[in-house]
């Protein structure tokens, strides 16, 4: 039986921080109906204290959500929190994701406070925000760089406070997988009461490594993400959403599941990106436009006698029509045969040598070779009639 993983989208909330990529109220409510057919566990609405249009798109989303919980961000901060509820007061299920800073960089530069004090606002914050919901995310940002044992102490006041949720964020990208996955064990094994909360992780990309924290956290016993579609996120982007679902799903054996629908992870990232404005790279795993192309000769041949031979996924999982032969300068006979044959034109052994000759000159001239440039190659020929 495996285990469920909780999918917690902040796409709306921390992936929306990118400079240039704000968005309104409808296109947050056209988003947050997709995550809903996507299937997410939690979606993080916003900061509604952050400004009243936030407020306002926090409690339209609340209001919108038919099946999700509906997060809302505060600092540990009173106003913050009752700001954060009211905007929530519409959502079938509520929570408030409430916390501070716990590193010694955060706690001495930018909250300049004593540790002790860290504890008194952790405690504070949490049972302020019950006193709203029953469902209250704690935060400790800078968790990753935060030393394993004062991190425990404050998880530890989280959860006595009534946390149901504790959050580990890896907030500046710094930790390696191994190192993310010890925290996450340390505090399994070091907080009173950890297994009666779920333990979130919440890792930002800055050394390209959040994707592979997120999966070591749950490795280690976290049972949700946080995550984005696309990485969307500050700086390097956040844990790509699209990624750790198709983790778990390819490593089955790994024992873990999730409520996503995989093929609806290609047409949100569309949406997302032309949403936010906002390209996905082409080399992008699992959604960008290169990740089901094969250009060069040997995969080319290989994918068309079995496509197991290149791909891990079928395309068609996660919504994607079906794999590409690309043809270029690098592409070989097998591959222009195969791209003939899906516009109708058979060629015998001779026509396809002397047009494999004439497409390299072609491909080296414009580089990649479409259907329209396949017909003026083949045009030459009598017999064929496109
Ligand atoms: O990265 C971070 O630490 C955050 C918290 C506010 C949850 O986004
Ligand atoms: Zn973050």
């Amino acid at each position: 039986m495996s285990d469920k993983i909780q999918i917690f989208d902040t796409t709306l909330r921390d992936g929306e921080q990118v400079p240039g990529c704000g968005l309104n109220k409808k296109e947050k409510i056209i988003i947050t109906e997709a995550l809903e057919d996507l299937g997410v566990d939690v979606i993080e609405a916003g900061f509604p204290i952050s400004s009243p249009g936030d407020f306002e798109s926090v409690q339209a989303i609340a209001a919108t959500v038919k099946n999700a919980t509906v997060c809302g961000l505060s600092r540990a901060v009173q106003k913050d929190i009752e700001c954060a509820a009211e905007a929530l007061k519409k959502a079938k299920r509520p929570r408030i994701h409430t916390g501070l800073g716990t590193s010694d960089q955060h706690v001495m530069t930018k909250l300049k406070i004593t540790r002790e004090e860290v504890l008194e606002r952790a405690k504070a914050c949490v049972s302020y925000a019950k006193k709203f919901v029953e469902d209250v995310e704690f935060y400790a940002e800078d968790a990753g760089r935060t030393d394993n044992e004062f991190l425990a102490k404050v998880i530890q006041v989280a959860v006595n406070a009534g946390a149901t949720v504790v959050n580990i964020p890896d907030t500046t990208g710094y930790c390696l997988p191994e190192e993310y996955g010890q925290k996450i064990k340390y505090l399994v094994e070091n907080v009173n009461g950890i297994d009666r909360v779920t333990i979130s992780t919440h890792c930002h990309n800055d050394l390209g490594l959040s994707t592979a924290n997120s999966i070591a956290g749950i490795q280690n016993g976290a049972r949700q993400i946080e995550c984005t579609i696309n990485g969307v996120g500050e700086r390097a982007g956040n844990t790509s959403l699209e990624e750790v679902v198709m983790i778990l799903r390819k490593h089955n054996w790994l024992n873990f599941d999730t409520n996503i629908n995989t093929k609806q992870l290609y047409p949100i990232s569309r949406l997302v990106s032309e949403t936010m404005n906002m390209p996905v790279q082409a080399n992008k795993a699992i959604v960008g436009s290169n990740a089901f192309a094969h250009s060069s000769g040997i995969h080319q041949d290989g994918v068309i006698k079995n496509r197991d031979n290149y791909e891990i996924i079928d395309p068609a999982e996660v919504g994607v029509d079906k794999s590409s032969i690309i043809l270029t300068a690098r592409s070989g006979r097998a591959a222009l045969n195969f791209r003939l044959g899906q516009i109708g034109v058979v060629l015998s052994k001779d026509e396809l040598e002397e047009t494999y000759q004439r497409f390299l000159s072609m491909a080296d001239d414009i580089n990649v070779v479409n259907d329209p440039d396949l017909k003026e190659l083949v045009g030459v020929y009598a017999h064929i009639n496109l």
